[in-house]
């Protein structure tokens, strides 16, 4: 999605703004754009399609450079209008006001109508420019930025994150956000505005969060902030945790690849003061969290995506071995559909990013529908505007994920999703003291099972090339390998733009049998679980129609190999908790692999955002 940059300090700004769009890049974006105010208080813009190194071409190839001490930057992830350079973002109103926004101001037709009555001329399609304008237009009676602000934010309907500047106020920045985040950084040589902590982390790491409705005034020593109600705030400084090198790829090629190698140190970060040697801690939760937990009757999971996959894997876990009633459903359908919440639910959202519109959005239309339903946030940004509005938050201190398709998120919320099961399973008395010791010392092991795991990256890298003209793929699995057949099938469609497909190995003779033959690869989960017997049975049913197949199992597991069906160990007597968590690691590789034989981007595909917070 959109990213924002932004700062006013002694030094020329460009070179940090920049810098900044380069960080932002992750987040997904088709076109990008830096505005910056010169000494003589005039508007230098430079915008363009495509990459960031696009800008910077723009800006090497200029005569005259753009230099100065406060600026704005935005990479533009296209909404209302196609990418080009006229809608990308700065935007400028009358050589006065100039805006970077993230959201969508829903109300921009309503708003242009008038504005072109008021004598504005448009230059772009966005929804951003209203903003502009309408900054400009209150200016006119209003006698400082920060109240113009004020005045115009009033007629926007949507979501925004905003950075203005003006040059009739060319000593300072305004940000503001309602639905969309927007921090500020607090640094040594002067103060910044950032949609993301990452931006800034090489210039500073201490971060002031803006909270909803909140409009700061950011000078180069001073930083005012006035809350929804028109009173001066205080907002505290977090200082950052994340480290500035976490954000480079190293000596990986991807961050995708970086990301899948850091498992087994993202979930030992998980695990890390939340397990004893044989149990979960009690506040691991938080210290609420044991008054919720003994309280809940059932569980409602609430996500998108891969974090959508993640809490399928729980609803087994949760039902099966808890024995307390789970419901997963993607948020974008629950937001929207007037779902019955009963008293004494634990309303969960998992989101990597914690800024998922969707995701939040459905945790608002919980709230309404049943105020007394507490909520808990898993997710892997602490400030964040999921964990904000929650009654409890756990990180999954995976580390900052950059890659666009999502790993160590991924399965450190399983990890995360585990300790649930234990924490509610022992307060509720439904899980002993000996099936708890067995999930901990299980999830212990992981870290080592999945550098073992690791290892089979050269020969998935064979696997990988049997893809190189596929079209489509199926993926079957049973149980919780359902869901990370699902996970398999998200990954591999994403970066590698293969049209995938899961499908509940039981399912196949109702109807997408019809799809098998030797142009439609099978790919099959097969740990050793009390489905197996029933998955070798529907193994035979591909087989029989011509597939070719690769089948990932337990060593255990003694799947026959057949002709044109290819069996690949991963690693023997794996559990109920750690098989889901372990199989992913293949199918991670193989999307990586073939995503690289296709020759697609990897970190950045096409039309994806990394994080989505826009509707
Ligand atoms: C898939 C992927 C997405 C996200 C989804 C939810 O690889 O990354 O499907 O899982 O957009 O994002 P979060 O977890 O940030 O709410």
């Amino acid at each position: 999605m959109c990213g924002i940059v932004g700062g006013v300090t002694s030094k020329n700004i460009t070179p940090l703004l920049l810098e900044g769009l380069n960080r932002l890049e992750y987040r997904g974006y088709d076109s990008s754009g830096l505005i910056v105010l010169s000494n003589k208080n005039t508007f230098n813009r430079a915008r363009s399609v495509g990459k960031v190194a696009n800008l910077e071409k723009k800006l090497k190839s200029r005569s005259k450079k753009i230099n100065g001490n406060i600026g704005i930057a935005h990479t533009r992830w296209a909404t209302h209008g196609e990418p080009s350079s006229l809608n990308a973002h700065p935007h400028i109103s009358k050589n006065s006001v100039s805006v970077v926004h993230n959201g969508i101001i829903e109300n921009y037709i309503e708003l242009k109508n008038n504005q072109i009555k008021q004598g504005y001329k448009f230059e772009s399609e966005t929804d951003t420019e209203v903003i502009a304008h309408a900054i400009d237009f209150e200016m006119k009676s209003c006698e400082t930025l920060i109240a113009s602000v004020q005045k115009a934010v009033m007629s926007f309907e949507g979501s925004y994150g905003l950075g203005i500047i003006s040059s009739n106020f060319p000593d300072r920045i305004i940000a503001t956000r309602k639905g969309s985040p927007l921090l500020i950084g607090i640094g040594e040589n002067g103060n910044y505005i950032a949609s993301d902590q990452i931006a800034l982390l090489s210039e500073t790491k201490k971060f002031i969060f803006l909270e909803e409705g909140d409009i700061a005034e950011i000078e180069i020593n001073k930083v005012t902030i006035i809350d929804i109600d028109g009173n001066l705030a205080k907002r505290p400084i977090v200082i950052s945790k994340i480290k500035a090198d976490q954000s480079d790829k190293g000596n990986y090629s991807h961050f995708m690849q970086k990301e899948i190698f850091e498992q087994p140190q993202a979930i030992r970060d998980t695990l890390e003061s939340r397990i004893t040697n044989d149990s979960v801690i009690s506040s691991a939760f938080g210290y609420e969290a044991e008054g919720i937990f003994k309280s809940i009757k059932q569980l409602q999971i609430v996500a998108c995506g891969s974090s959508f996959n993640a809490g399928l894997v729980a609803k087994y876990w949760i039902e099966d071995i808890a024995k307390i009633q789970c419901s997963v459903e993607i948020a974008s359908e629950y937001r929207y559909r007037n779902p019955i919440l009963q008293n004494n639910t634990l309303f969960v959202t998992l989101s990597q990013s914690g800024e998922t519109a969707d995701t939040l959005e459905a945790l608002k239309v919980a709230k309404k529908i049943n105020s007394k339903v507490k909520s808990l946030c898993i997710s892997n940004s602490a400030e964040s505007s999921l964990t904000r509005l929650s009654d409890l938050t756990f990180l999954t201190h995976a580390g900052p994920e950059i890659g666009v398709a999502s790993t160590k998120a991924f399965t450190t919320q399983l990890v995360s999703l585990a300790l649930l099961l234990c924490s509610i399973g022992k307060l509720q008395k439904k899980i002993d003291i000996k099936q708890e010791k067995e999930i901990v010392i299980g999830l212990k092991k992981l870290p080592g099972l999945l550098n073992e795991t690791l290892l089979q990256e050269s020969l998935i890298k064979k696997l990988a090339s049997r893809f190189k003209d596929n079209t489509s793929t199926l993926f079957l699995g049973r149980g919780t390998m359902h869901a990370i057949a699902m996970e398999g099938a998200l990954k591999l469609k994403e970066i590698s733009y293969i049209h995938a497909e899961a499908y509940p190995a039981g399912e196949l003779k109702h109807g997408p049998i019809a799809l098998i033959d030797k142009n439609m690869p099978v790919i099959a989960i097969a740990p050793n679980d009390e489905l197996l017997e029933k998955l070798k049975s529907n193994l035979h049913e591909v087989k029989s129609r011509g597939s070719q197949m690769i089948v990932f199992e337990d060593e255990d597991s003694k799947v026959q190999p057949m002709e044109s069906m290819l069996v690949v160990p991963i690693i023997s007597n794996l559990g109920r908790i750690s098989a889901p968590i372990i199989f992913t690691i293949p199918l991670q590789l193989l999307s990586y692999h073939v995503a690289l034989i296709r020759g697609t981007d990897v970190d950045k595909p096409r039309n994806l955002a990394k994080s989505v917070t826009v509707e």
